[in-house]
């Protein structure tokens, strides 16, 4: 099956609710492009505002907890951000691993309160510049994102709905500069034959796996091009209307991933 393109930004530790003007500006013009999915996932303060217009995108959160409830001062569940109108959540994230120190093992506690909780998920994954330079990228992903995928009984049973995968060099987020489309095709493979081998042919071949890193309008339709790229996640250049767009009307032109 070929699904929509997906086109999510990710809008980190961005915004007030001065930017609910450009959330109803991708939610426009997200209904002029049906044939790609836009999705923002704003900080925690601005799903609601933006879930309650929202008529074409869908909003998300940058994470979550893995518990449903209790003593945890700061943090905020699955069911949650679900309550405040989240459909789904990105989990595993660099920032989050490096700056507040997540293992695969808590992501995947994580993914699988996400599922029990009724969102879709975006799994990270991706190498540092160390690994990358080490030779031993593909290694290191292929065993990240196997460590951070919930067990099979945990897992949806509609799960090329539920389960995205992002592939997110390390070197690549924020620097202006994108991964080669070859270093994109050789990690896209790699990650669909581990998914393949994890979920089975039907559900390993349908999952989409999204490239992040440095995707602005000018690069996007290069990277769309790429084998198993099924969309993108998105940073800085999700943050104005303008620039988002220019990006999801790349993947509106027919593109097979
Ligand atoms: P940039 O697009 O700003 O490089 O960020 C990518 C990213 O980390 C999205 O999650």
């Amino acid at each position: 099956m070929t699904r929509r393109p997906y086109i999510v930004g990710n809008w980190k530790m961005h915004g007030t609710r001065a930017m609910l003007s450009e959330a109803r500006a991708i939610d426009r013009a997200a209904q002029r492009h049906m044939k790609v999915e836009v999705a923002i996932a704003p900080p925690y303060t601005l799903i609601h505002p933006i879930h309650r217009e929202a008529e074409q995108i869908a909003v998300g959160a940058q994470d979550c907890h893995h518990e449903d409830s209790g003593a945890h001062t700061g943090d905020i569940s699955a069911a949650m951000v679900a309550d405040a109108g989240a459909s789904f959540v990105i989990l595993g994230h660099s920032e989050r691993r490096t700056g507040h120190g997540e293992s695969d093992a808590l992501v995947r506690a994580k993914a699988g309160a996400a599922f029990a909780a009724g969102l879709k998920v975006i799994l990270c994954c991706g190498e540092n510049t160390a690994t990358r330079e080490s030779g031993k990228a593909v290694a290191f992903v292929r065993k990240q994102l196997k460590a951070s995928l919930p067990p099979a009984e945990q897992l949806p049973a509609e799960l090329a709905e539920r389960l995205t995968v992002a592939y997110e060099p390390l070197w690549a987020i924020g620097t202006g500069t994108p991964a080669t489309t070859d270093d994109i095709a050789e990690m896209h493979g790699q990650i669909r034959a581990l998914l393949i081998d994890l979920l089975g042919a039907e559900q390993g071949a349908d999952v989409r796996i999204l490239y992040g890193g440095s995707v602005k309008p000018d690069n996007a339709a290069a990277i769309f091009a790429v084998p198993d790229v099924g969309g993108a996640l998105v940073g800085g250049a999700s943050l104005t209307a303008d620039s988002f767009m220019g990006i999801a009307l790349a993947a509106s032109e027919p593109f097979e991933n």
